[in-house]
């Protein structure tokens, strides 16, 4: 369904980015996969290519905050694939406090990494998708983002800006055939659920209509659909993978 794209996928090192770094290059396309740090992306980066051959893999692990560093990994990977097909920003953090105990700087780094990487992102591949006559960019938004959560009010803060920084660049994009997207997963098992205590992932399951928490492979399947050509038409979306969860 990618056969020749070029996707850059931002927190591919592990959970949801990991998942969909495997589905895409195991259908055909060449992928950037972005980390915080060097071991954790080498990592990646040796499992995938066991896989799936080095040619089409590639490693980064520029500071998602600072523009200058995603513009010079976004060129780079023009560089050595030729070309910026998809982007998925996807990378993510979240605090629980309540309000009284949030840390200002914790509610900063949430908004650096979950909103103005966001941002960056979009800002660097965007000159390269119009060169190319059309692209796709995917952002990683969340259930949150539609009522809230009780606790840890930056996370869907962040969230929420995503969604909306989502709708109002599919308006703006939409003339360079340039479709953004978002996936908004429900409580899916990767390491971030697993770092909550496990009486709260129960308690979440079961007020799931579905009875269950999502995996990693099919929110990664709704990032395949909306990267891939099933969704010529798809732009400003916000695709909830939940379970039908009544948040
Ligand atoms: N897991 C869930 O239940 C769930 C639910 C809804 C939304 N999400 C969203 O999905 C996305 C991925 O979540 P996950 O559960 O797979 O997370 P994870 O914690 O398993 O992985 C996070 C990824 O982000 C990268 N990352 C973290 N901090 C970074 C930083 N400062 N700079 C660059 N990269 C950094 C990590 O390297 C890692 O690859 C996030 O945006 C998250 O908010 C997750």
């Amino acid at each position: 369904m990618l056969k020749n794209k070029v996707a850059i996928i931002t927190g591919g090192t592990r959970g949801i980015g990991y998942a969909v770094a495997e589905l895409f290059l195991k259908n055909g396309a060449k992928v950037a996969v972005l980390g915080s740090r060097a071991e954790t992306v080498d990592k990646a980066v040796a499992s995938l290519s066991e896989k799936f051959g080095a040619e089409n893999i590639a490693g980064y692990y520029p500071d998602l905050t600072e523009y200058s560093a995603v513009e010079e990994m976004a060129k780079d990977v023009k560089e050595k694939f030729g070309k910026i097909d998809i982007l998925v920003n996807n990378a993510g953090i979240s605090a629980r406090e309540p309000i009284e105990a949030y840390d200002p700087d914790a509610f900063k780094n949430i908004m650096d990494l979950n909103v103005t990487a966001v941002f960056n992102g979009c800002k660097a591949v965007v000159p390269f998708m119009k060169e190319n006559g059309g692209g796709c960019i995917i952002n990683t938004s969340s259930m949150v983002a539609k009522e809230g959560q009780v606790s840890g009010v930056g996370y869907p803060a962040s969230k929420f800006a995503v969604n909306g920084l989502t709708i109002s660049l599919s308006r703006e994009l939409g003339k360079y055939n340039i479709r953004v997207n978002a996936v908004a997963p429900g409580v899916t098992r990767t390491d971030m659920v697993a770092a909550l205590p496990e009486e709260m992932v129960a308690r979440v399951a079961a007020n799931i209509p579905m009875g269950r928490v999502g995996e990693p492979s099919e929110v990664a399947n709704c990032f395949l659909f909306l990267a891939s050509d099933m969704a010529s038409y798809v732009s400003g979306a916000v695709l909830n993978v939940d379970g039908a969860t009544i948040n």
